[in-house]
């Protein structure tokens, strides 16, 4: 376990709702609903945090969410038991799953790989708990290629990697490099985030 970015989530936690939940998070909150429809069969979740996504999850899922800060699910934990299905979670870093090979149907990030220390590492363990043929959908901070954007980001992220996330990584490449086909890479408002859907080859 990465004590170090478990420590560093574990104190944002009592703050997080009020740092994310405003602001940004509502207007994607459309985009990462329509990504969530997606959900069908046995599915892994990422980086659950403190469960602000659960509100735009379809009904009737059964869903394993995982995420590495206990602090954070502990946050998490109403929105878990109002949700009207199944939610199993865990505590879990990214880089060290337990699942057996092939386990899941489909995975889904939210806001996770700007966080995840070592991005490459963490989709390739991702990918080995998928099955073939089954799908990775990721809602993503990445790096904008517009100019002022892109300059912003960097600029940023010399701050909240203190705290959290880098707000300027090269996620789709990362996603590539993990052995994953790129299905549909979806750049939304002016490239800082993305949807992205890839497969694990079969
Ligand atoms: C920016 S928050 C996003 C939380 C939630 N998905 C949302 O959008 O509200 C990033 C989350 O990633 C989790 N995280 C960071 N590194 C991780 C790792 N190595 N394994 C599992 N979870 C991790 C953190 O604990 C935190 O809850």
């Amino acid at each position: 376990m990465d004590n170090v970015t478990r420590a560093k989530w574990d104190k944002a936690a009592p703050t997080f709702d009020i740092m994310a939940g405003r602001g940004a998070e509502q207007r994607w909150r459309p985009f990462k609903q329509a990504l969530f429809n997606n959900m069908d069969g046995k599915i892994l979740f990422l980086a659950l945090g403190t469960g602000l996504d659960i509100e735009t999850f379809p009904p009737q899922k059964n869903i394993t969410a995982i995420d590495i800060s206990p602090k954070m699910l502990e946050v998490a934990r109403p929105r878990v038991a109002a949700y009207d299905g199944e939610i199993d979670v865990k505590v879990a870093d990214v880089h060290e799953l337990d699942f057996a090979d092939d386990s899941f149907d489909q995975i889904f990030t939210s806001c996770t790989f700007c966080s995840v220390p070592r991005p490459v590492e963490g989709l390739i363990s991702l990918r080995r708990v998928l099955k073939p043929g089954g799908e990775l959908y990721m809602f993503e901070h990445t790096g904008s290629r517009y100019y002022p954007f892109k300059f912003m980001m960097n600029l940023m992220t010399l701050l909240t990697r203190r705290i959290g996330p880098e707000m300027n990584r090269t996620t789709v490449a990362n996603v590539r490099a993990a052995g994953f086909e790129i299905q549909e890479v979806n750049n939304l408002f002016m490239d800082v985030v993305k949807t992205i859907r890839a497969i694990k080859p079969a």
